[in-house]
Formats: C-alpha cells, structure tokens, sequence
C-alpha cells in the first residue's frame, strides 16, 4: 500500500472530550490521505468490481456555541475506487464556505441544529436560517461529478469523484436556487441522466421541486404549496411521477412564532404524499392521505397498473420519550437511534384512479438507510439493502437484504465495536440480474483501531465479505454513502476532455 499523508485541519476540540458523537467511532478525523494499491487483508478484490464508492461523514473542528448534535459537523468525503481487482482511497474534507469561513476565525460562527439560530454570529444557510451549511449529509454522483449536500437545503458542491479535488459549487448554469438551496437527497435517475430535487423553507410556499436535465440545465422548477414550514428529509421519483410528502412532524407552531425550533409529531394529522407528474405544474400535484409516521428515507418507488407503489422506512415512534434514569446525552440523541424511532421497512400504495392510499409493513425487522441496485431506481425491483443499528445510538452495527418478493431477509451482523457505513450496492460489470454485484461497506473498528473497506457479494450476505481492504486509518461514522460505475464516470470525463479540447 502507498500512503500519504495530504492535509490536516487544525482542531480546536477539547482534548477531554466526553461528547458522545464526537468521541468513540464518531471521533473526527483531521487528516486527509491518499493511499494506492490497498492492503488486502483477507479475500480478493473482485475482477468485476469498477467503480467509486463515496461516503459523506461528519467531523467537526471546533466545538459548537452551546450544544452539538453530529449533523452539524463538517462534511468529509471518502472514495474507494475499484478497477482491475485494485483498489485506491481518498478523503477529504468539504471546503464549503462556512468551513472555511470558521478556519479563518478559529471558531464556531454558526447555530447548530440543537441551538436556536440566534446564536449564529452571522447569517447563514439552512431552512431553519442562520447555520452552517456542512454538506455532510449525503453525496451522489451527476455528470460525472461528486455532489455533495446538506439537510436542511444549501448548495451542492462539486467534487472529482476519482481524486476528490474540490470543483467549487453547482451553479446549473446560473440557475442554481441560491435562496432556497437544495435539500439532502437529490435523486438521480440513471435511465434519463436527469437529477430531480426539493428544497423547503419557512416561507410559503414552503417546498418546491425541481429537475435538472443531462446538459445540467435547471428545467423544471415549481411550487409545491404545503399547509406551513414543514421537515421533509426525502422524495421518490417513478418512471412518470415525483413523490414528495408532508409529514405530521414538524416545528411546534406556537414556538416557531417564538422563533423557537421544536420539532413536534402531531399525531392526530395524517401523513401526505404529493404525487406530480416529473415535469408537471403544480396545478397537476394529487395528494394521498396515509397513517401519520414519519419517514426519514424511501428506498424506491415504482408503477404498477393504475397504483404508485413506494417503499419506505415507517417510524412506528417518531418522537420517543425519555427513558426513565437516562442521561443527557441520551435524552438529546435518542431520535437518532433507530430500536427507538421503531423503522421499519413499509409499502404504501397510492392508487392514482381511486385517490385511496393501501398501507403495509413488509417486516418486522428494525432496520433504515437502504439502498437498491441504481438500475432500478424508480422501476420495478425486488432487493433492497439497509442498515442495523446499534440500540440507543446512530451506529450501524450491521447489514440486511431484503428480499421483498418473498418476504425473507438475510443478515450479517458486524463483530461488537465494528460498525458500518450505509451499504451501496454495486452491479458487477456485465450483469444483467438484479442482485448481481456486490455490496460496499466501510468500517469504523474500534477493536483494532482501525478502518476496513468490506465488499460483500450481494447475493450472499450472510456469508460475510468477499474482501477486506484497510484504509489509513480509523475513520469516523457518518451518514450517506453511494456507488458510481466506473464506465459511467470514464464517457462524462471523456465528454469533458473532449468539450475542452474543443474550447467550450
Ligand atoms: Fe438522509
């Protein structure tokens, strides 16, 4: 293995630290590194695996205003590259404006989610204003191109997925939403090359929804009117249809006029869901009542006949109640544990003749943060990929397939102290079946001090890695992750020598 040591940010986090999210396997790494032809610890790196695995992760700097919560740390990107049965890893970190804003000033400037706004020394980003835009929540990949976002909407920025070289923000050919922003999961439809996306806010008409084309041109852009300042985190998309919601989860109304941010589940309101025909105007959005939950993140949608089926993660509690004797930190940080939030894996079914919505949980099992074979994004499919969690924590302790044709699962559970990152599934080169290809992990263990790339064969998870490849070194936990195909990303940088060999 060929190593180098890149970069470091200078920390200034206590060196006492006892926060449970920035301590343990959610302990910030400063250091960016390259590293080649990477150690096989035990396997092979499969032939047929080509392609860039990329997973965002939090790691904050400086300590927050008052209180941090781990979504406010600074976004980090991780790639491991596979071609040829080798494999490479880079990191670096998100340079956004706001972090290189607090570099700068040697501090905090921004509110974080678990602080009121009114602490920010200066105006900022964010649907709720006045924070930070991190752009550490996911990543996927555009044109060829790395871009990463934030939760609560900012701007996208651009990375080379190979080398992870900072390309500066999106702009869409100067269409970009710069007073909304854009919010965490854009989706990406690898049949049509075009990405779709909402942003929210606390103005009306509190959402809109929008689809960028393959030439990056913002095509489509409208209202999506909702009853108030609403928190959806995610969409669907269909081969006709977008599918965005407004669930009964949202700030507490009366101490929003306080400018007090509390997230409140009303109960008594059903959950809805906006079904809008891709490129349609808001005249044309349906909406379908369906059991109040709320919903973090869908794993896909489809069509079927005259009914929109979407699948999705129903929280049977989403809004947990302390834990009689439990400690601070645990009362702050229980909505990030999913045995308390009660996810499970739901199926709902918009009929777009009737109006009526079926509903139906396809498992028992508490699982989140699944993922399919990006062929059947928005089409027909039958496996999805999700993640376990370690009770009470926002830790992913190991990984399931679901097979939602017979209703089975298979699991494989990470050793104790082992944890995982959201799992992305890789078609193999050549293949044609759904499950053929493999599944890519990274590991943050904490046996060993250390960080693993795991891949596993999609098919057969329960017989644990097909390959173990150490990374630098241990690298914190952290959210979203995804997989782009190697054949895809080599036609856009064709595409692109060849636009600037010709001057555009
Ligand atoms: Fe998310």
């Amino acid at each position: 293995m060929n190593v180098e040591l890149v970069g470091r940010i200078l920390s200034t986090l206590p060196e006492d630290d006892d926060h449970p999210y920035r301590t343990g396997p959610w302990r910030p790494q400063v250091r960016e590194w390259n590293a080649d032809d990477l150690q096989v610890v035990a396997g092979e790196i499969p032939a047929d695996l080509d392609g860039v695995y990329l997973r965002n992760t939090e790691n904050p700097v400086h300590p927050a205003k008052k209180f941090y919560h781990p979504f406010d740390g600074d976004g980090m990107i991780h790639v491991v590259g596979f071609r040829d049965g080798r494999a490479f890893y880079r990191n670096r970190y998100v340079r956004t404006d706001g972090l290189r804003a607090e570099m700068e000033a040697g501090g905090v400037l921004w509110a974080g989610i678990s602080e009121q706004p009114t602490v920010a020394e200066r105006d900022g980003w964010g649907a709720r204003t006045r924070m930070k835009d991190a752009s550490s929540t996911d990543v996927v990949v555009h044109r060829g191109v790395a871009l990463t976002s934030f939760y609560q909407c900012g701007d996208l920025y651009r990375l080379d997925p190979f080398s992870l070289a900072d390309l500066g923000k999106e702009g869409w050919n100067g269409h970009f939403p710069l007073d909304w922003g854009v919010s965490a999961h854009p989706k990406v439809d690898e049949r049509t090359g075009e990405m779709l996306f909402f942003n929210y806010s606390k103005e009306a008409p509190y959402m809109k929804y929008g689809v960028v084309d393959e030439n990056n041109d913002l095509v489509h852009y409208v209202d999506v009117p909702l009853p108030g300042p609403r928190l959806p985190h995610d969409m669907a998309f269909t081969e006709n249809y977008a599918i965005l919601n407004d669930f009964p989860l949202f700030w507490d109304e009366a101490l929003l006029a306080k400018n007090i941010h509390a997230p409140k589940f009303h109960r008594d309101m059903p959950s809805r869901f906006a079904v809008i025909p891709r490129r349609g105007g808001t005249e044309q959005i349906r909406w379908f009542e369906a059991e109040a939950t709320y919903t973090l993140h869908f794993v896909n949608a489809y069509e079927e006949g005259d009914e929109i089926i979407l699948d999705g993660f129903f929280q049977g509690d989403p809004e947990p109640g302390d834990v009689p004797g439990s400690d601070k930190w645990d009362r702050a940080f229980r909505f990030l544990a999913l045995d308390r939030l009660q996810t499970r894996l739901h199926r709902w079914r918009l009929n777009l003749s009737t109006g009526l919505v079926k509903e139906q949980q396809l498992t028992d099992s508490i699982t989140e943060f699944g993922m399919l074979n990006g062929r059947h994004a928005g089409l027909g499919y039958r496996y999805a990929y999700a993640a376990t969690g370690k009770d009470g924590w926002f830790l992913f302790d190991g990984l399931v397939r679901h097979d939602l044709k017979d209703g089975t699962e298979e699991r494989y559970a990470f050793a104790d102290g082992v944890y995982g990152s959201e799992t992305a599934m890789a078609p193999r080169v050549g293949s044609a079946a759904e499950d053929d290809g493999y599944l890519v992990t990274l590991t943050t263990d904490m046996n060993e001090d250390a960080s693993y790339c795991l891949v596993f064969d999609a098919a057969r998870v329960a017989d644990g890695p097909v390959c173990q490849l150490r990374l630098p070194e241990r690298i914190s936990s952290g959210t979203h992750s995804t997989w782009a195909p190697g054949a895809e990303l080599r036609r856009w940088q064709t595409a692109d020598n060849a636009a600037a060999a010709i001057g555009l």
